[in-house]
């Protein structure tokens, strides 16, 4: 194999010195034992949680452990999104026989005022047996914008020493052969890499198509040790016939000349120990929100329930938390009136409270003054209980015109899927409609204040589950800035 002798004389200098770098030598002591890279507890990051979300049904288990960072939706965004995709995956073309689970779980590789990384860890038992992996995800936060692991890295020729690198010393330090390597890993050097004489600032779309190309490299599972040397992390079974995790570490010199302006950055930021807490500014609204889904990706469903709060709704509530599942709940200020702990525990729970109406009135032909009058109380009624103003509201019978909606000031949600439980008042023929009818950014209405429809929910979560949606609130189905006010939505196009 041949390295370019500037790099070549700057990777064999350092191939001792990245042999040391082993957990003896690692400072810092963030990792996990026998993990050497950074990793950054959340409780640095100013209201930052880990947000833990599962469901088990026939056997299979699925869960999701990612953060909400007030200031950082997209990135949170991004790390959800992209576990939300294995899972639906996993669920609907994962099947196994019998028993099977699916984890995943995010880490903070980095978390300064400049930049955040985060680690993704996905990890399969099915009964052939265990499989994990782990990818990526990096974010400048001056830009507000989410980075794959390519930004790391000046150029495409940076990246290609960089695989040939980790490709030598799998064989080399690894003893692992040439057939064993695992795919995307270029297996000689360039002969004549052009690397550039410093650091470049890498534009984010020349990234991500990058990222688009080299889409199996295992490069994407990449970070820093406390001493700044860049670490490639090779999952158990991820290198054929290898059961334990491997990992390439090289050194600050060797990786010096491959590393972009946003790598140094990301660099610096693995060599810093946090002193206080890293603010990204946000608001306490932000943190309400959660990490943020993107239904444009990944199969998304609004369930939503009217008329309530009533006496079935915490039934609801618990069949919700079963999957982990998020709804939205249009009620009516007589109601919450008079079951303020209800809405509070829903609101908690992290269910979106939307705007009934007062006493469910038809603002068909009412005053632009008496719309605004009874969904303001009603409003205030929701606040008092439960500590959030409705960002959404739904008008009563779907009955609405011009004034009402110039008068509302939010978004009007109707349905595209109508399950009928207040007529029919029967649970197979409710569950049979939600089923038959609901496809992706579906708006399902129903009503937790009958019965026959909370004895629907189970069968409707389940089935919709197994087919790989993700229950969402319906301002997370639009997305941040997805809807405008004065308008009316059936369901997300
Ligand atoms: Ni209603």
């Amino acid at each position: 194999m041949r390295i370019p002798n500037r790099t070549r004389a700057v990777l064999s200098t350092c191939a001792g010195l990245a042999l040391l770098a082993t957990p003896a030598c690692h400072s810092g002591g963030y990792g996990a034992a026998g993990d050497d890279l950074v990793t950054v507890a959340p409780k640095w990051i100013k209201g930052a949680q880990m947000l833990a979300e599962r469901a088990e049904h026939g056997g299979v288990r699925v869960s999701i452990e990612s953060p909400s960072v007030p200031g950082a939706r997209t990135f949170t965004s991004e790390l959800r999104t992209i576990m939300a995709e294995t899972q639906t995956e996993f669920l609907t073309r994962g099947k196994s026989e019998g028993d099977a689970e699916l984890d995943q779980k995010a880490t903070f590789l980095a978390a300064t005022p400049d930049v955040l990384g985060a680690r993704v860890v996905s990890t399969r038992t099915t009964a052939t047996g265990t499989e994990e992996s782990g990818t990526t995800r990096w974010y400048d936060t001056a830009k507000k914008t989410v980075l794959p692991w390519t930004a790391l890295f000046s150029d495409e020729a940076s990246v290609t020493v960089a695989g040939a690198e980790t490709a030598r010393r799998l064989r080399e330090q690894h003893g692992v052969d040439e057939e064993g390597l695992p795919a995307g890993l270029p297996t000689v050097s360039p002969e004549e890499p052009q690397l550039p004489a410093a650091p470049k600032a890498v534009a984010p779309k020349d990234a991500e198509g990058l990222a688009a190309k080299l889409a199996d490299s295992p490069l994407d599972d990449i970070g820093f040790t406390s001493s700044g040397a860049l670490a490639v992390n090779f999952s158990p079974g991820e290198i054929p016939g290898r059961d334990e995790k491997v990992q390439v570490v090289f050194s600050n010199e060797g990786t010096d000349p491959l590393l972009s302006e946003f790598g140094m950055m990301v660099r610096d930021a693995a060599k810093t120990t946090p002193e206080q807490k890293v603010d990204l500014g946000g608001s306490a609204a932000d943190a309400h929100k959660g990490p943020g889904l993107d239904c444009s990706r990944v199969p998304c469903v609004a369930l939503t329930f009217d008329d309530g709060p009533g006496e079935y709704t915490e039934g609801v509530l618990d069949e919700l938390s079963k999957y982990s599942a998020r709804a939205t709940f249009f009620v009516l200020g007589t109601m919450v009136r008079e079951m303020p702990d209800v809405v509070a525990r829903t609101a908690e729970a992290g269910h979106e409270i939307g705007n009934h109406t007062w006493d469910h009135a038809d603002l068909s032909g009412v005053s632009e003054s008496g719309v605004r009058k009874d969904l303001a109380r009603t409003s205030d009624a929701i606040e008092k209980a439960a500590g959030v103003r409705p960002a959404v509201m739904r008008p009563p019978y779907g009955s609405y015109d011009e004034a009402t909606l110039k008068a509302i000031g939010m978004p009007a949600i109707l349905w595209d899927v109508d399950t009928m439980d207040w007529q029919s008042r029967d649970t197979k023929k409710i569950t049979d409609i939600a089923l038959k009818q609901a496809a992706e950014g579906s708006i399902v209405l129903m009503h937790d204040i009958h019965e026959p429809s909370a004895k629907a929910l189970p069968g409707i979560l389940s089935a919709l589950h197994q087919k790989g949606y993700h229950f969402v609130t319906v301002s997370e189905l639009f997305g941040d800035g997805g809807m405008k006010s004065a308008m009316a939505y059936l369901r997300r196009e």
